[in-house]
């Protein structure tokens, strides 16, 4: 293998979906048909109360397959303790064997009112406790038809400099009005994002779309040499689109 190889990434949200009964056939069919691949990299995204479920399904694997899965949380508090009922820390993610953090997701800051100082502070909270975040950007529909896009998302990354300065990056542009719709915007409007997520945080940001990826969808998103991953939500629950997504990575022209 040339090690120089650039990583692919496949992030799997499964939001607030599943159950331990999905978990455990979803995981059944997984390591029957799972073959890992040592550049293309998966982190599984579940509800926190299931991730140690997960962990445990993951170290039952061979070591070249652990060594490409991994654990994220959906989201983390923005303290590290403390009376703040119902939050769970990134230590304690740490403590399950978590490595990487979804922070700002638009579900987070539109149904939950997350604001930039918030997310900002999950950055830094993040980095603190050895987790890596994975900073979600994208404009809702009516910025963009007010031609708002490119200024929203710098914005956003604002955050991240504030918080980390230029530590390399992990980020998702995620357009909010294609997540769970169906609609996916164009390979050259892609591309234009991810040019500007360079612009600012630099050439070695890694950066990945997500919005209604699906099978279909991933072949046409991952011949794209400007991006580095796909963000899977809906189609992550089924381990026949994920692997066939997974695969797809393998082969593609980085
Ligand atoms: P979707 O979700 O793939 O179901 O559109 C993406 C996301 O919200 O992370």
């Amino acid at each position: 293998m040339n090690t120089q190889e650039p990583i692919q990434w496949l992030i799997a949200n499964w939001k607030m979906y599943g159950s331990l009964e999905l978990l455990k056939t979803f995981m059944q069919a997984f390591k029957e048909r799972f073959c890992s691949h040592p550049t293309v990299h998966l982190v599984f995204c579940p509800p926190a109360i299931y991730l140690q479920a997960f962990h445990e399904q993951l170290q039952s694997l061979p070591a070249d397959m652990q060594a490409v899965l991994h654990l994220g949380a959906q989201t983390i508090a923005n303290k590290l303790e403390g009376a703040f009922t119902g939050e769970i820390s990134a230590p304690m993610f740490k403590e399950l064997g978590v490595d990487y953090a979804l922070i700002g997701h638009s579900e987070r800051r539109n149904l939950f009112q997350e604001d930039v100082e918030q997310i900002a502070s999950k950055v830094a909270r993040a980095y603190d406790s050895g987790l890596i975040p994975i900073l979600c950007v994208g404009e809702t529909q009516k910025e963009r038809e007010t031609k708002q896009t490119e200024a929203v998302i710098e914005q956003q990354l604002g955050v991240l400099l504030s918080s980390v300065g230029s530590n390399p990056s992990l980020v998702a542009y995620e357009p909010v009005w294609a997540i769970g719709t169906g609609l996916v915007p164009t390979v050259p409007e892609i591309e234009a994002i991810h040019r500007l997520i360079r612009k600012v945080l630099g050439a070695s940001a890694n950066v990945f779309y997500g919005g209604s990826v699906n099978r279909s969808h991933a072949s046409l998103l991952w011949q794209s040499p400007e991006v580095n991953g796909l963000l899977i939500g809906g189609a992550s629950l089924k381990v026949d689109e994920l692997l066939a997504i997974y695969e797809m990575a393998k082969t593609r022209k980085a």
